[in-house]
């Protein structure tokens, strides 16, 4: 009896869409294709980094393809920097996006991992928060599970979904606040070490009019539709229920909260969640002498702290139920990088030629307060460490 209520319950929140086709795939020689570097210092988060633009990040070998063919994203490990600078990683975005209906799947080998580390593999529309955003991927510092999340406007909640439904732990259920509505995996070897010596693992995301659902698997857990070659098909009906499922309902309808998404890849070091103090602290306070995450961590020398800082990623691919398919990025202009006070540690002038020199903006103003509040919040995280 149960089994089949249980049944009846998950035909209601798995779509019955199940066939795909891969619209695009990222791998090999030609990963980077496909993808716009930031170009800028993180001004988003207020992290410690700069994110290269596409030639620096090449030149300095923060983004290459390996031997075995893979996406390597990582932190600069041998500058030493002196205070005032900010240390160089890579974040990547999609020129795609994606509308209803994708399905985004990611391969990793390795992820960025350590004491002030702050990876994401997450997607968001054009406009945030009103176009929605996917946190797919994201954890701080010495976490072990990685912390999925949806971040919306007001009036998009995700009370714990009907048992069965999702088969992760439901955190904070309101999408519009700073955190989001979050759902801690509870699969073994999500995040950090365990991940990355399990071999990494595979995320799978399907954006739906009917719901947004987040699958995890660990290497050895991965399914057999998606090992080996390429498929240009994709069957998600063997798949069982997701980590995370966000079911379209009257508590948020997705086609309300969301349009089309494009992807990111990004690598941050402290900023308005990893280097918060009280968070900082209660996981890697003794990992310096002062227990400040960029005093610690980001200064002096990089060789050591930030070896393990980086993605391997074997492949990204995009597959939708027919249509539509995707579209280019609108094209958005550069404003101003006048902001930035410090310097990267590779210093090229990589972030010069488009500044249009713009002092202050009340706009701008507003958005980085309503950032700063919402990554700064972060109650839920105390609570796990
Ligand atoms: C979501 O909104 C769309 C368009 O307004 C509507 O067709 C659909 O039935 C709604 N879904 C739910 C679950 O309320
Ligand atoms: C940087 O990290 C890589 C591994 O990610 C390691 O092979 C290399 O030796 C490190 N470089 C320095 C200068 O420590
Ligand atoms: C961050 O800087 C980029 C240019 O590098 C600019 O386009 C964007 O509007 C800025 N965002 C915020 C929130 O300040």
């Amino acid at each position: 009896m149960y089994r089949y209520l249980t049944a009846a319950l998950l035909a209601t929140v798995i779509p019955s869409s199940f066939g795909y086709n891969l619209v695009r795939e990222h791998a090999g020689q030609n990963f980077f294709d496909g993808w716009n570097f930031y170009g800028g210092w993180d001004n988003l988060t207020n992290s410690q980094v700069w994110w290269l633009n596409e030639e620096t990040a090449t030149s300095a070998k923060l983004a290459y393809i390996n031997d075995a063919g893979h996406a390597i994203m990582k932190v600069d490990n041998t500058s030493v920097l002196t205070q005032g600078q900010k240390r160089s990683t890579i974040r990547i975005e999609s020129e795609n996006l994606y509308d209803l209906g994708s399905v985004w799947v990611v391969d990793m080998v390795h992820m960025p991992f350590g004491c002030s580390v702050w990876p994401a593999f997450w997607t968001k529309g054009p406009v945030w928060p009103n176009n929605g955003e996917i946190d797919i991927l994201e954890a701080i510092n010495l976490m072990t599970s990685n912390q999925m999340a949806l971040h919306t406007t007001q009036g998009c909640t995700h009370p714990a979904p009907p048992t069965g439904a999702q088969t992760s732990h439901n955190g904070g259920q309101d999408c519009g606040t700073g955190d989001g509505c979050t759902v801690q995996e509870t699969a073994d070897n999500s995040y950090g070490t365990g991940f990355n010596n399990a071999g990494g693992g595979v995320w799978a995301t399907q954006f739906d009019a009917s719901g947004i659902f987040i699958w995890f698997w660990s290497r050895p857990n991965v399914p057999q539709n998606l090992q080996g070659a390429t498929s240009s098909t994709l069957d998600i009906s063997s798949w069982g229920p997701p980590s995370a499922s966000y079911a379209s309902s009257a508590n948020c309808n997705v086609t309300e909260y969301f349009s089309p998404q494009q992807l990111i890849f990004d690598i941050a070091l402290c900023g308005d969640w990893a280097g918060v103090d009280s968070i900082y602290r209660s996981q890697c306070g003794s990992a310096g002498p002062t227990g400040d995450c960029y005093q610690d961590m980001v200064l002096g020398p990089g060789s050591g702290k930030y070896d393990e800082a980086y993605f391997e990623v074997s492949y990204v691919r995009a597959y939708t139920d027919g249509t539509p398919t995707p579209t280019a990025t609108p094209q958005t202009t550069v404003t101003s990088t006048a902001l930035a006070t410090t310097t990267p540690s590779i210093a090229v002038n990589q972030n010069t030629a488009s500044s249009a020199g713009v002092e202050s903006s009340p706009l701008l103003f507003t958005n980085m307060v309503v950032l700063a509040a919402g990554f700064a919040a972060a109650f839920y995280t105390l609570t796990l460490v």
